[in-house]
C-alpha cells in the first residue's frame, strides 16, 4: 500500500518521536516489521515522505480556529521533527489549505482543543497526528502568545462568565 521503502514504521503507543523509524530498504522495514510483530505490539506503516526535509507543522486548534502555529526541524540528518529529538521550532505562516485541514481534524474528533500535527507533500498537506492535550511550552514560546490564556477566554465567553 505504501509502494516499499523507503517507509516509516510506527509504535502506535508512542510519542515524542520516540517509536517511529524509517526503513529505507525492503530488507530493513522487513526486519524491523517482524520484529515489533514478534512482540505483539500494534504498529502502523505509511509512505515516507522525504521532501518535507525533516520539517513539520503543529496548529494549534482553539474552539474550531487555529489560534497559533508554528514549524519544527529535525536536527540535521535526523527526519523527526519533535522538539524531544532535538527539532528546533521557528514561526510559520500556514495556507487556507492547511488551516481548513487542521480545523476539519479537530472537528472529526470534536476536540475543543487540539494540538494538529501536518506535513507539507508534494501533493499539498498531509495530516500526521491529532493530539487531544498539546503542550503549551513550544508554542508559546515560539509565538510569544499566551495561548492558555486564549482556552481560558473560549471557556469563559462559552460559559458566558463575567467577572
Ligand atoms: N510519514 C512520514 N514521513 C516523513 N516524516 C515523518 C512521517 N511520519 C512522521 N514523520 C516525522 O516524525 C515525527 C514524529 O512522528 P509522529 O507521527 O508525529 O509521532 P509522535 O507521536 O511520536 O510525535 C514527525 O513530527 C515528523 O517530523
Ligand atoms: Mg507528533
Amino acid at each position: 500500500m505504501v509502494n516499499g521503502a523507503p517507509l516509516i514504521i510506527k509504535l502506535l503507543e508512542s510519542t515524542q518521536g520516540k517509536g517511529v523509524v524509517l526503513a529505507e530498504t525492503n530488507k530493513a522495514a522487513e526486519s524491523v516489521i517482524n520484529a515489533f510483530k514478534s512482540v505483539q505490539t500494534n504498529i502502523l506503516v505509511q509512505e515516507f515522505i522525504k521532501e518535507a526535509n525533516g520539517q513539520d507543522i503543529r496548529c494549534f486548534v482553539v474552539n474550531g480556529k487555529v489560534v497559533a502555529s508554528m514549524q519544527r526541524q529535525a536536527q540535521k540528518g535526523g527526519f523527526r521533527a519533535n522538539i524531544h529529538q532535538g527539532g528546533a521550532a521557528s514561526l510559520v505562516k500556514i495556507n487556507p489549505e492547511e488551516r481548513k485541514l487542521a480545523v476539519k481534524s479537530a472537528k472529526v474528533l470534536n476536540l475543543d482543543v487540539a494540538g494538529v500535527d501536518i506535513i507539507r507533500s508534494n501533493r499539498g498537506p498531509l495530516l500526521l497526528e491529532v493530539n487531544s492535550s498539546p503542550g503549551l511550552e513550544g508554542i508559546e514560546n515560539t509565538t510569544g502568545m499566551d495561548i492558555a490564556n486564549v482556552m481560558i477566554e473560549t471557556i469563559e465567553r462559552k460559559l458566558k462568565y463575567h467577572i
